[in-house]
């Protein structure tokens, strides 16, 4: 049995697997009266008007894509999403006017998350995790990077992990973990942070990477959190563990992030609200992808968002992703994102989609796979009751997804977890 989706309004391919760069984020791909075809796992034909029905097949499935926009299932390629507990109680306070490192420094922030974490058992993270990855799926994500960093202490980590391992298994969502260790000096080790790192590189890090826990390592490089020395030694630990480098790159204070990330040749740089021109022209050079997190800008009330127009226009290929965080970006919605890369950073609904696609996938080293509707790639497709792309952006605040498919199998109908997704 096949699938196919016809008629499809405005088909968004996304096509390449490419990092897309300057004027290619314009090129979405688009095609009129599109179809598609999906056997199995993977797309098996693409086209336009009425050639679909070569392939008809006496039981196929028969989608129809008549005011609708067609998009590769989004990728969010930044997230924190394994945590315990909400911080709603910090909102009050930044209105007041506290900063974001001084609640953390007076043990709130992260280190209140890290708490409720290491509280938490497995299965109850599991299953807090596991509705965040449902909402996901119903806002029309199909792959989630997940970084560990709220349980900091041995134990805790690899529960965070052996989380991401177990929902990978279990939820329709595809998840590539991230180590992120460093997102925080936990309290036991405030008085002796070099010691903190020593645990992380001789001991974390290694256990790791023996056990296949995660893929990449990231690092919090922030002026009051880890310096650029701690965090280059940190990263080195692990490229020479074989992980793949992301790095929390210039989120609030130029620091030289981002130049570090390009010195190490890091998969991705994330943040970079305050990256320099210099910390840019270095992540274009290396074709580091710059994960960029309006919606984070926005929950900080940083009254700036991150460079984007520039970094396009200077060759960075640009990515966005929500941070899905209790902190800083309490939400699960890429399309959330679209309105503020928009009205925040003035990009075009054409840049926006590479971004969340096959830009997305290239910083997660999945753009094989994943990140275009094209022949070949896994059918992870996202339909939206949108005529047009501009419509998808333009309307904002409610969830415009009608239908997801992941791995072929429809796993979202008429804006509904399918049966056997709902959990
Ligand atoms: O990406 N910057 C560090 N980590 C998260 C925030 C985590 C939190 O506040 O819990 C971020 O903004
Ligand atoms: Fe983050």
């Amino acid at each position: 049995m096949n699938t196919i989706i016809k008629n499809i309004d405005c088909l968004v391919t996304c096509r390449g697997s490419h990092k897309k760069v300057k004027e290619q984020m314009m090129d979405a791909g688009i095609i009129e009266n599109g179809y598609i075809v999906v056997k199995e796992n993977l797309i098996k034909h693409v086209g336009c008007g009425e050639g679909y029905k070569n392939f008809l097949e006496q039981d196929s499935l028969i989608i129809d894509g008549r005011g609708k926009t067609v998009t590769p299932g989004l990728i969010d390629s930044h997230t924190h999403v394994v945590y315990s507990g909400s911080r709603e109680n910090e909102l009050s306070l930044k209105l007041k006017g506290a900063n974001y490192i001084d609640i953390l420094k007076a043990g709130g922030g992260i280190l209140s998350t890290v708490k409720k974490t290491r509280e938490a058992s497995f299965e109850k993270l599991l299953l807090e995790t596991r509705r965040r990855l449902d909402l996901m799926l119903l806002h029309g994500t199909t792959t989630v990077e997940s970084k560990s960093g709220y349980g900091l202490n041995f134990e805790d980590e690899i529960k965070s992990l052996k989380v991401n391992k177990e929902l990978n298994k279990i939820h329709p969502i595809d998840i590539v973990s991230t180590y992120m260790g460093a997102h925080a000096v936990p309290e036991e080790y405030k008085d002796c942070r070099t010691e903190y790192i020593d645990f992380i590189i001789h001991k974390v890090i290694p256990y790791i990477s023996e056990n296949s826990m995660a893929e990449f390592i990231d690092c919090f490089c922030e002026e009051g959190v880890f310096s650029i020395e701690e965090s280059r030694q940190i990263l080195r630990a692990g490229i020479n563990n074989g992980l793949k480098v992301k790095l929390h790159a210039d989120e609030i204070k130029p620091i030289g992030g981002a130049e570090l990330a390009a010195e190490l040749n890091a998969v991705s740089a994330e943040h970079l609200v305050g990256a320099s021109e210099q910390g840019m022209k270095a992540l274009a050079e290396k074709g580091v992808v710059a994960v960029l997190l309006p919606a984070t800008s926005f929950y900080l009330m940083l009254n700036k968002f991150a460079k984007a127009r520039l970094m396009i226009d200077s060759g960075v290929p640009v990515a966005l992703a929500t941070d899905c965080n209790p902190g800083t970006s309490p939400t699960e919605s890429l399309q959330t994102l679209m309105t503020f890369a928009c009205f925040g950073m003035k990009l075009l609904p054409e840049e926006i989609i590479n971004a969340m696609t096959i830009n997305a996938a290239c910083a997660i080293n999945r753009e094989e796979e994943i990140g275009s509707i094209e022949v070949g790639k896994k059918a992870d497709i996202a339909m939206f009751n949108s005529i047009n792309l501009d419509y998808l952006v333009y309307h904002f605040g409610t969830n415009a997804i009608h239908t997801v498919i992941k791995n072929g199998r429809v796993v979202v109908g008429n804006g509904i977890l399918a049966e056997g997704c709902a959990f």
